[in-house]
This record gives structure tokens, C-alpha cells and sequence, in this order.
């Protein structure tokens, strides 16, 4: 499949509109690409229990998977609260990494004209329980 990483970029931008992020004040946006070429996406969803904050990534696996997709091929993340591209975090990257290939492109930019091209496999190198994995399929 054609997978254009410019497209899931704005629509994670869109989907930071959403963020529920009232104590960092930091949106974060992140799109899904599935393997059947349907798009998830997902904000930050924070609470005055600082901890139990879910990032955009996580919010996007959740949604997607309660759908019934269990295999996403792209992903990109929006902070446009940032200059900077800002990555997921590890939580996320061990996360994300049940559900891609170490192949699959992640992109994540700020507001400003950085922007990161990288792949999960990159993100998240030598993937703890990477033998447990297959789950369920
Ligand atoms: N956050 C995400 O949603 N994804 C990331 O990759 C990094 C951090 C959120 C969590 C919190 O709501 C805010 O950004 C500041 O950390």
C-alpha cells in the first residue's frame, strides 16, 4: 500500500484539536495507519490525578483495537505545542510495538519546520518480550 506520511501527519495535527490536556497545556496529536488502510487516531487525555495522563499514542491504540484492527503499517504525531518534533514516549513505543513491524514509519513534528522520519524499529530497538509476542493475533 501508498503510504503517505504527509496526509497521517495532518490528520494527527487534526487530532490534536481534541487534546484534553488542561495541567500541561502540551496537545498531542497521533494517526494510525491500519493495515487495511483505515485511520485511527487518538489525543492525550490528561487527569487532575497527574498520573493516569494517556498519551495520544496510547489513545489511538486503544481506539483502533476496540474496532477490531490489531495491525497498523504508519503512524504520525502532532505537537504543535512544540517547536520541536517531540517522540512518543517509552510506555508508547512498547505499546505500539505489539501491534507494527519494526519496518512500519513513524513521523512526528512541532509547530516548527523540523520534522523526524524514523521507524518503530529505530524508536524501540531490541523490543522487550519480543518472543511472547503474537498474542492473540
Ligand atoms: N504526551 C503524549 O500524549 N505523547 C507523547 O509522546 C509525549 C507526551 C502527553 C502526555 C501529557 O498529556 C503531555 O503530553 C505532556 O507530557
Amino acid at each position: 500500500m501508498n503510504i503517505n506520511m504527509n496526509e497521517l501527519y495532518y490528520t494527527a495535527l487534526k487530532a490534536a484539536d481534541a487534546a484534553y490536556a488542561p495541567y500541561s497545556r502540551f496537545r498531542v496529536g497521533a494517526a494510525l495507519l491500519g493495515k487495511d488502510g483505515t485511520v485511527f487516531t487518538g489525543c492525550n487525555v490528561e487527569n487532575r490525578s497527574y498520573g493516569l495522563t494517556i498519551c495520544a499514542e496510547r489513545t489511538a491504540v486503544v481506539s483502533a483495537v476496540s474496532r477490531g484492527c490489531r495491525s497498523f503499517i504508519a503512524l504520525a504525531i502532532a505537537t504543535p505545542d512544540s517547536a520541536d518534533p517531540v517522540g512518543p514516549c517509552g510506555a508508547c513505543r512498547q505499546v505500539l510495538s505489539e501491534f507494527m513491524e519494526g519496518t512500519a514509519p513513524v513521523r512526528f513534528a512541532g509547530s516548527g519546520p523540523g520534522k523526524v522520519d524514523s521507524t518503530i524499529g529505530e524508536l524501540y530497538p531490541h523490543d522487550s518480550l519480543h518472543d511472547l509476542a503474537g498474542g492473540i493475533g
